[in-house]
């Protein structure tokens, strides 16, 4: 038995020294890394296009990578691949599974949902998501056709990001009407009453607990991501999924998006409650729900987000205090993303970067956030001489992503969660250093 345990450390530490095998994942303090890796970048263009030899800088970084997303298919309510085509066909899940033979640490889960999986319209609205946890019956044939994929394509177990109904902030400060009756008015976003939150809670509690026993006998794990604005308090009962999850990671950010709230931009991820905003909107708040619901820290993730979010400046926008009021909607798309209203953050990195004091080369004043409790935001008004947009942007910088990982580490939680790789500098286009929101967080872990 000795002789056995001798020989394997030996083959261990031969065929990491001298077979070119990458050292094992960096687990500061043994805290998790978890890296979202999406996989809609692939389907970017030019410099924004994501290729898949580009995570390996990262993956001395990170100890559990998910792969986003897969999805439920309508009329079945099975776990179908999102994009066959690219999963499947072209292979793709099975190369990132392969990563396991260069990174033997590693563990890659199959993520479901993630808000990339959308049907339907108004209170149809992802009603899927729903029915599944309707039934057992539902239930079993989602976790079998869940296992099946899991387990034929050599992922180590599966994260399900559920696509719950999202609520619509409504409770008015009183002695602050101007500010929240203008939230009410400008959420445009589906909004779902769930007359049955009561029993979805409790059915999903029972659908956790049906995959981990299914899981089991594989040793396969089982997470959960709570997406940004899920209200914990509505879906999620800490104490009674803990015994059945591996860990969960908290998505605790874009709580102000362009697209639900086109006329006021506000920090879209603080990390604390800020002044005269409601006391559930930043990440120490919903830590706090977790924690004080009976779910151990040692399974709690802080997830840190990769981009921005960004409103278009008129010539008269009023730019001196946050939030900002009175605005039309998403920022004009970045060059990598194409996509109006985020920017990823080598986009945000390149157009605030250099300049003597707050004013950058490239015409953007830069407010950084002293405070290291909202984040940083940047803007360039609207040039009357040039047709331009203006542009608003508040984000995530590596001191930002530094910041809340210390948070975590001084919590005690279990880890942070990158969201996602393919909006962080993955061609080291701003720093020459890659993945700067990444290195930033793991080093203050
Ligand atoms: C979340 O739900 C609770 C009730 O369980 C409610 O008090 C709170 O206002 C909700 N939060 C949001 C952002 O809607």
């Amino acid at each position: 038995m000795v002789l056995v345990q001798v020989s394997l450390v030996l083959v261990t530490l031969v065929s990491s020294t001298f077979c070119g095998v990458s050292p094992a994942p960096h687990t500061p303090n043994g805290k998790i890394v978890v890296c979202n890796y999406e996989t809609k970048s692939h389907m970017r263009e030019g410099q924004g296009k994501f290729e898949l030899s580009f995570l390996e800088p990262a993956l001395q970084y990170c100890t559990h990578l998910l792969y986003g997303y897969a999805a439920i298919k309508e009329d079945t309510l099975k776990l179908v691949p999102l994009n066959e085509q690219f999963d499947v066909i072209k292979d793709n899940y099975r190369h990132v599974t392969d990563l396991k033979i260069k990174y033997p640490k590693l563990k890659v889960l199959l993520s479901v949902g993630g808000n990339e999986d959308v049907s339907g319209e108004g209170s149809e609205k992802n009603l899927k998501y729903r029915q599944v946890l309707e039934s057992s019956a539902h239930r079993l044939a989602f976790i079998n056709s869940l296992h099946t994929i899991v387990k034929g394509y050599g992922f180590d177990g599966a994260d399900l990001a559920w696509e719950l109904p999202e609520t619509k902030a409504k409770k008015i400060k009183s002695g602050f009407g101007k500010f929240w009756s203008s939230v009410k008015k400008t959420f445009t976003g589906d909004s779902v009453i769930d007359e049955n939150a009561q029993e979805h809670r409790d059915q999903f509690t029972a659908l956790v607990r049906e995959l981990k026993n299914t899981f089991k006998p594989d040793n396969f794990l089982v997470s959960l991501t709570v997406l940004p604005n899920v209200n914990s308090t509505v879906y999620y009962d800490p104490r009674a999924l803990a015994p059945h999850v591996d860990f969960v990671t908290l998505h605790a950010f874009d709580f102000y998006t362009p697209q639900r709230n086109p006329k006021l931009a506000d920090f879209p991820a603080p990390l604390y409650e800020l002044i005269d905003r409601r006391t559930d909107e930043n990440a120490d708040a919903w830590v706090k729900y977790w924690l004080s619901n009976g779910f151990p820290a040692n399974k709690l993730i802080l997830g840190i987000p990769t981009y921005g979010r960004t409103w278009k400046l008129e010539a008269d926008s009023n730019v001196e205090t946050v939030p900002l009021e009175g605005l039309d909607g998403p920022g004009p798309a970045g060059p990598l993303t194409k996509d109006a209203g985020i920017l990823s953050y080598p986009e945000i990195c390149v157009r605030v970067q250099g300049g003597t004091g707050n004013v950058s080369p490239s015409g953007y004043r830069k407010i950084p956030d002293s405070t290291n409790r909202r984040g940083s935001y940047a803007y360039k008004p609207k040039d009357p001489e040039k047709d331009e947009d203006g542009i608003w942007i508040a984000y995530e910088d590596p001191s930002a992503a530094a910041n809340k990982a210390a948070y975590v580490r001084s919590k005690g939680l279990a880890g942070i969660a990158v969201d996602d790789l393919t909006l962080d500098d993955f061609r080291g286009v701003c720093t020459q250093n890659k993945y700067s929101i990444l290195r930033a967080a793991v080093s203050a872990l």
